[in-house]
């Protein structure tokens, strides 16, 4: 790795992506759950590579990302595509390449799904709906979806209104919000999506049941807690539903799978000694971790210099926007220009969600091996002896 500072990059260690990919997989296979990674959470190729070849399928919102999914190697049956807004492009598109299944989102876009369909008779793409479940979880209400106001879903009753007409759907997907820690929504998730299945009509055969994505991270301690609890979180969605009423679950995680292995490297460009208390502005921002900005999300910020004083400041980035800051009352040791920033915990909704603003350029990937290097250095020299 390139230790010179050559301007800001995301720095991901590929040890912990592995080993979180493989505690997922491991959880996974104790409940008997299918885990499709949502792309839209990081779609750097390196990063989909390890994601990809411990065995994940993969979650996508655009025919754009099934077909960076397609060219990164997943095989079409591997692929689910969601998406509020699909477009005629889109669904065509869905069915030409075989994916696994479309989740419908409203009772109108069953009839344009309906009708392109209808072109495809050879396609192996089958059709899920996604149910709003109308159920609150505690998160911030800009990543909260399955309340009766969202946009996304439909109603049950919707659902039942389909599949009386539709004979082909193959069963549901539900996805009720994002970075939610507390287990008690997963159980209320599980015990709505059994009450839905238990008014079924007996002729309806249930084959798929996607329960989403959600689990969040520790934005706050993320170096303690650096593997989200998958095993709770699966152990939560199997509580009202076990195995004897649908064998197999799918879902959707993509913060908890990429977050914590992704860091941002950034640079002091000024310090402004304001009324208050400092501020401290960098040369990264809103143009490369947009959630600050866009739901006034917490990053830890951490510095490594030789101060050993610390102070509260305001950190902000270089954007010309008021809301390019990632918050005050920062506990940083004495920053001086030239000072090297690591903001943690942006492995998801970070490089994918990367702004042009201000005619800013896409900041590099850096990818650490450090950990796996030493191990196959370990490996080598038990043989070489
Ligand atoms: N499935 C569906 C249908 C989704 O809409 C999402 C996320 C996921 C799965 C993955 O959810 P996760 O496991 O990552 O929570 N930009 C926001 C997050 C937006 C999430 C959008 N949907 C953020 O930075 O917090």
């Amino acid at each position: 790795m390139n230790t010179i500072y050559e301007g800001p990059y995301y720095l991901y260690d590929m040890h912990l992506l592995d080993e979180t990919v493989k505690e997922a997989q491991a959880s996974a296979l104790k409940h008997n759950c299918n885990l499709y990674y949502a792309i839209k959470a990081n779609n750097e190729n390196t990063i989909l590579e390890v994601i990809r070849k411990k065995g994940m399928g993969v979650d996508c919102v655009t025919a754009e990302e099934i077909n960076h999914a397609l060219k990164n190697g997943w095989s079409n049956s591997e692929i689910v595509f969601a998406g509020s807004g699909k477009t005629i492009r889109e669904i065509e598109y869905a069915f030409q390449s075989n994916i696994k299944c479309i989740h419908c989102e409203s009772y109108e876009e069953w009839e344009v799904i309906s009708q392109i369909r209808r072109r495809y008779p050879k396609s192996s793409t089958a059709v899920a709906l996604r149910i709003n479940p109308d159920l609150q979880v505690d998160t911030h209400e800009k990543i909260s979806t399955g309340e009766k106001h969202h946009k996304f879903g439909m109603s049950f009753s919707t659902a039942l209104q389909i599949i009386s007409k539709d004979s082909s759907i193959i069963g549901f997907h539900v996805h009720v919000g994002s970075q939610v820690l507390d287990m008690e929504y997963f159980e209320s998730l599980s015990l709505r999506m059994r009450e839905l299945i238990s008014h079924l009509p007996s002729t309806f055969q249930l084959r798929y049941l996607n329960l989403g994505g959600g689990l969040g991270i520790d934005y706050t301690q993320p170096e303690r807690n650096s593997m989200p609890d998958f095993n709770g979180w699966m152990r939560a969605i199997r509580t009202h539903l076990p195995v004897e009423i649908i064998e197999t679950i799918s879902l959707e995680p993509g913060r908890s799978v990429v977050g914590q292995c992704g860091k941002l490297i950034g640079e002091v460009q000024y310090i402004k000694n304001l009324d208050f208390h400092p501020l401290a502005i960098l040369d990264i921002g809103m143009t490369e971790i947009l959630r600050p900005a866009l739901y006034g999300a917490r990053h830890k910020i951490t510095v490594s210099n030789d101060q050993l004083i610390s102070m509260k400041y305001t950190v902000s980035g270089p954007s010309c926007e008021s809301s390019d800051t990632f918050g005050g009352d920062y506990d940083l040791p004495i920053l001086s220009r030239g000072d090297l920033v690591t903001v943690h915990s942006c492995g998801a909704y970070a490089s994918s969600m990367q702004l042009r603003y201000n005619l800013r350029r896409p900041i590099p990937s850096k990818y650490q091996y450090r950990k796996i290097l030493t191990q196959l250095k370990k490996r080598e020299k038990a043989l070489v002896a």
